[in-house]
């Protein structure tokens, strides 16, 4: 008779490692609750009118950021240039870039490679626009004919929180919880 089945995991599986950890190894993050978007609104660090993000990680060491982006209003928000990849998880609303036949929906998830030069556009209707940004380098701000305008990447992020969060009472250093 074969043994009954059972969903208990094998004891030898469930033993932690027990050796030194390695050196120089940052500490690991978790934020909670970063998809139950109605957490404190002092998190939202405005960025432009109308316009949020709300930080997740500064990777200070490797160049990259996780941001929420909150957009509440339509038309068109930046023509930019990657130097580096950004994923992007649409949470809420809808939106698209000027130069691409492809819409970033509602639990879409979409890749902007480095070097693609886009125009994003919030359309008429949609109230409201979340999207979760991995955004590795930097974003350079363009004409219409890709001169470079401005830049921003995860050192300006860290310094617009710092100031934000120091001005609503959560002190400079709440941010330092989310650098690596
Ligand atoms: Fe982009």
């Amino acid at each position: 008779m074969p043994p009954a089945p059972t969903t208990e995991r094998p004891k030898a599986e469930a033993v932690p490692y027990k050796g030194e950890p390695l050196p120089n190894v940052p500490d690991d993050l978790v934020v909670p609750n970063v998809l139950n978007l109605d957490f404190d609104e002092r998190l939202w660090v405005p960025q432009a009118p109308d316009v949020w993000f709300r930080p997740i990680l500064f990777n200070v060491t490797q160049g990259y950021f996780v941001n929420l982006l909150r957009v509440r209003r339509s038309g068109i928000l930046s023509r930019h240039r990657h130097s580096g990849p950004v994923h992007a998880t649409v949470l809420r609303g809808k939106w698209h870039y000027l130069e691409h036949p492809w819409w970033a929906t509602e639990g879409s998830h979409a890749f902007e490679p480095p070097g693609d030069i886009h125009t994003l556009e919030v359309p008429d209707g949609v109230e409201e626009m979340i999207t979760l940004f991995h955004v590795t380098g930097a974003y350079i701000y363009v004409d219409a004919m890709g001169n470079p305008l401005g830049v921003e990447d995860v050192f300006s992020k860290l310094a617009s929180a710092k100031a934000h969060y120091a001005n609503v009472g959560l002190g400079p250093d709440y941010v330092d919880q989310f650098i690596r």
